[in-house]
């Protein structure tokens, strides 16, 4: 089977991210794409489609959306060594998504950790990290899903720029607000400017000084105040004695209600 067209191509004037960001009508995953296209020469490649046939969620979950209620979009990178680290790329992508979400809407949105932005406690925004042939950032933006909607798709706790804003998103205006500042957060990071990513990924976590739950990857769950955060370690204070986890292990990590 041929491979599919894409139906345009824009050539950004960016340093790294979209200077090749190709659209497409339909794919299986975008994040299959990107992998598949990405080349030495086209680092920062970024491909849309208005809709997918088998889109990829965290954990093996199924990703839906209706043709053009989203912005689905995969960024195949070449990062060096250093940077080769899923808190990293994760945490570059959701700053620059949190900086577009603002520019676009004016609302401010949290990261909940891993991978997730949400809007008033409601999510709006998943990245999907892969690490197969190539090295891919996968973005599930919603942008013009009712409320209704959600209700239908049984998903209650989702929202949508839409949504928030109260008007509708134009997901080329979106695409160039989004590519911009993955592009401004990752120049950042290949500056050398890893505190200065990590500190708005901090606040926009909100968690340091809070009482927290942390689950990790082989199942353990620990509680404590969260007292320092960074790529290296989050440390909890347990009232028991200090723990450093690495955050490449902490598969959750939740306030514990009504801590300060
Ligand atoms: C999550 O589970 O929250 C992550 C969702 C990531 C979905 C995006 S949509 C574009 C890209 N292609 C995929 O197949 N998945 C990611």
């Amino acid at each position: 089977m041929s491979s599919p067209q894409p139906r345009e191509t824009w050539n950004l004037d960016t340093s790294h991210i979209g200077r090749r960001v190709l659209f497409f009508d339909q794919l299986d995953s975008t994040n299959t794409t990107a992998a598949e296209l990405a080349s030495a020469d086209d680092d920062g490649l970024v491909v849309i489609a208005d809709f997918q046939t088998a889109g990829r969620g965290q954990y093996g979950r199924v990703w839906q959306s209706r043709p053009g209620n989203s912005l689905l979009m995969s960024v195949a990178l070449r990062p060096p060594l250093e940077l080769r680290r899923p808190v990293i790329l994760t945490a570059f992508a959701a700053v620059a998504i949190g900086e577009a979400i603002l520019a676009l809407t004016g609302v401010q949105a949290k990261i909940k950790w891993p991978n997730d932005l949400l809007i008033r406690g409601k999510k709006v925004c998943g990245i999907l990290i892969e690490n197969t042939t190539s090295l891919v950032i996968g973005i599930g933006l919603n942008l013009n899903q009712t409320a209704e909607e959600f209700e239908e798709a049984g998903l209650p706790d989702a929202t949508s720029l839409g949504m928030v804003s109260g008007k509708a998103l134009d997901s080329a205006a979106v695409v160039r607000v989004v590519v911009q500042k993955l592009d401004l957060e990752y120049g950042r990071l290949l500056a050398g400017e890893r505190v200065a990513v990590e500190a708005d990924w901090k606040w926009r976590i909100g968690l340091l000084g809070r009482q927290v739950t942390a689950e990790l990857t082989d199942g353990t769950v620990i509680s404590g105040r969260l007292h320092e955060m960074s790529f290296d370690g989050l440390e909890l204070d347990t009232g028991d004695g200090w723990r450093l986890l690495v955050p490449e292990t902490v598969r959750q990590l939740k306030p514990i209600a009504d801590s300060v």
